[in-house]
């Protein structure tokens, strides 16, 4: 069994969350930058952290397949891949994506501190391709009136399904993590009578208990992500979250799914976007959007914490493949940041 310690992906739900879906910018400099922020990564959250104990900060840092080559060359974990767009009845778009952050906490302020002192570390490194800012809506209720994240796995269970393990020895406490940002047709959902929405979801709208199987109909949405394999349920840790803006008109679920192998995951998306058998995909998606989709390797924090800036002499990136070796940190102090490079000491990082 391996020892490494895993990020923070199994967490008691939270008020808040920012996704932050970012790309690297070309030149080999930037690597060593993203490789000097994935070790000093663990002492940012705990310098935003310690300023509200109570406040349950915790992030979750994630690379996509090329971003891994680029960033870390071999070995690569063992199921690492560009996300795999969709075309069924409806469409799962792929998108961009070399780095997530994914922030949690009680309060926006503290998710906001911590995206406001990650992206200095990576200002004129990374660009910002998507930012989504979620909130708590009432009883852990999405825009579109339901609970959800009621069967998503807690605890141990959590760390069960969503944990890679022994299988791939190397990426031990390692995850798999897709993201995918749906905007909703708020008013076409609304003019459907309650019981055919709680038949789409397949669970009771005011009371969130799941419709029995006599009522449940084969396209209700958690029928079609139930995924069984050899008499096995395969889940996943899930922790969407709403989020909107008004003057737009846009209201929206950020979902985001972890998993030990991303499989699962997508074999559900199979079954929703395309359906199962063909054809009986999820209604869901008639009234949801699906604008964004990402894969991202999640590695243990571990691995993250002994990263160090000199990017990986195989692999060298296509953009820029006669420069040197990138230093081996970015310079943290004698500039008139706030010294955040050196929060861990940098005898810390190799
Ligand atoms: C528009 C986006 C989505 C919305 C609003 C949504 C909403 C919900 C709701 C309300 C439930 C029932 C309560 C619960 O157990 O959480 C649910 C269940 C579930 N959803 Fe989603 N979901 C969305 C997208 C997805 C996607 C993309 C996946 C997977 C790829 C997924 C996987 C699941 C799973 C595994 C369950 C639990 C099934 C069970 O075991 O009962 N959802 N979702």
């Amino acid at each position: 069994m391996s020892d490494a310690v895993p990020q923070s992906i199994v967490v008691p739900l939270t008020r808040a969350a920012i996704f932050l879906v970012a790309t690297i910018d070309p030149g080999r400099d930037n690597l060593g930058s993203v490789r000097g922020l994935c070790a000093d990564l663990s002492g940012l959250l705990r310098a935003v952290g310690f300023r509200s104990l109570d406040g349950g900060l915790t992030c979750v840092m994630a690379f996509g397949s090329e971003a891994w080559d680029r960033l870390f060359g071999a070995p690569r974990p063992r199921d690492l891949h560009p996300f795999r767009e969709i075309r069924g009845v409806h469409h799962a778009v792929a998108t961009p994506g070399d780095i997530l952050f994914h922030i949690r906490a009680n309060r926006m302020d503290l998710c906001f501190e911590l995206a406001q002192q990650i992206m200095a570390r990576l200002d004129g490194v990374a660009t910002i391709v998507d930012e989504t800012h979620g909130f708590g809506y009432f009883d852990q209720r999405d825009l579109m009136g339901f609970v959800d994240g009621t069967e998503s796995k807690r605890g141990q269970a959590g760390l069960d399904v969503a944990i890679v393990g022994d299988e791939d020895a190397d990426f031990a406490g390692g995850s798999y993590v897709i993201v995918q940002k749906y905007l909703h047709d708020l008013k076409g959902w609304q003019t459907v009578p309650v019981e055919q929405q709680e038949r789409i979801i397949g669970r009771t709208k005011l009371t969130n208990v799941e419709l029995d199987d006599a009522t449940k109909p084969s396209y209700a949405h958690n029928a079609l992500t139930t995924i069984v394999e050899n008499g096995e349920e395969l889940d996943i840790v899930r922790d969407n979250m709403p989020f909107g803006e008004l003057g737009k008109g846009e209201f929206g679920t950020y979902f985001i799914g972890y998993a030990k192998s991303p499989h699962r995951i997508e074999q559900m998306l199979q079954n929703m976007f395309v359906g199962n058998p063909p054809g009986n995909y999820d209604r869901l998606l008639d009234f949801s959007r699906a604008v964004t989709g990402s894969l991202f390797f999640v590695p243990s924090a571990t691995f993250l914490d002994n990263v160090s800036g000199d990017a990986p002499a195989v692999a060298a990136p296509p953009d820029a493949p006669s420069e040197p070796p990138a230093p081996a940190r970015p310079s943290p102090a004698g500039d008139d940041s706030l010294g955040i490079g050196s929060l861990k000491g940098a005898s810390a990082h190799e």
